[in-house]
């Protein structure tokens, strides 16, 4: 089965469990794939959460820098903050984005750096997950153009631009060109135009994008910065938990999400 297949059963089980008549429309999700999350309407949890991890983080990699990017090694140093981050960012995602239940399978902690010459995802890219995985990146520092903001493509309507995956599930699985970076794509589509939005915001700031939006990080000019990277998936099954050690993995495991997507959480504990 495909992801896209798996999502739509996602939806109606969650709307059974729920007792909903409606759910989010599926076009927005994928039409509109980069959207700011309102943590204004999230409980004070959140930011206080944020709060808490920021100093620490901040400490690690002062301590532990790594160009063109620090990796913080185990995510469960910070367990009960970013379980409560979590239960509110993951709680909007499945009401207003998905329609569905999800957990948490991947949390990225990481500083961006200065740098001459760009590379990785300092490159216009594309993460060529299935498309029905989203990212949620949170910044724990003020970002001004200057310290490493977040951009994306964006089209003539303001919205973000979603490239196909080549990796949709097992009847699709295919590597892709050039490591799904966007060189000559994004020099067409400007030429035809497109442009691009770097997200610019006080700490918190919480964008949330489908991981196959053309995306990329800038180096820092000034200063500094680390963000949370919380990525979801679609689950038939809701988890006891958004986050759990047998399933929610960091930098030390392979980003590549599952080919079957009916291997959610469940199948891992
Ligand atoms: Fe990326």
């Amino acid at each position: 089965m495909n992801y896209d297949k798996y999502l739509k059963l996602c939806r109606e089980k969650y709307k059974t469990d729920m007792g909903l008549e409606i759910l989010p429309s599926l076009n927005d999700f994928y039409d509109d794939p980069v959207v700011r999350v309102p943590i204004e309407s999230f409980s004070d949890t959140y930011m206080e959460s944020i709060l808490a991890v920021k100093d620490r983080i901040k400490k690690h990699f002062d301590e532990n820098p790594n160009s063109p990017m620090a990796e913080y090694p185990d995510i469960f140093d910070f367990e009960t903050e970013l379980l409560n981050i979590s239960n509110e960012l993951v709680g909007w995602l499945e009401s207003e984005r998905y329609g569905c239940h999800l957990y948490v399978d991947k949390i990225y902690i990481y500083r961006t750096y200065p740098l001459e010459e760009r590379v990785s995802s300092y490159i216009w890219h594309y993460d060529n997950n299935p498309e029905e995985v989203v990212k949620n990146i949170i910044y724990l520092t003020d970002v001004t153009e200057k310290n490493s903001p977040f951009e994306y493509l964006m089209d003539k309507n303001g919205r973000g631009v979603l490239f196909e995956s080549t990796r949709r599930g097992t009847e699709m699985w295919k590597p892709v060109a050039n490591n799904s970076r966007l060189v000559e794509e994004v020099k067409h589509l400007f030429a035809n135009g497109y442009t691009s939005k770097k997200v610019v915001g006080s700490i918190g700031t919480t964008t949330s994008f489908n991981n196959d939006a053309g995306h990329r990080v800038n180096p820092i000019l000034e200063g500094y910065r680390d963000v949370i990277n919380i990525r979801v998936k679609p689950t038939l099954k809701k988890a006891p938990k958004y986050i759990g050690k047998k399933y929610t993995t960091g930098f030390e495991v392979s980003g590549a999400v599952n080919q079957n997507p009916e291997l959610s959480w469940s199948e891992l504990v």
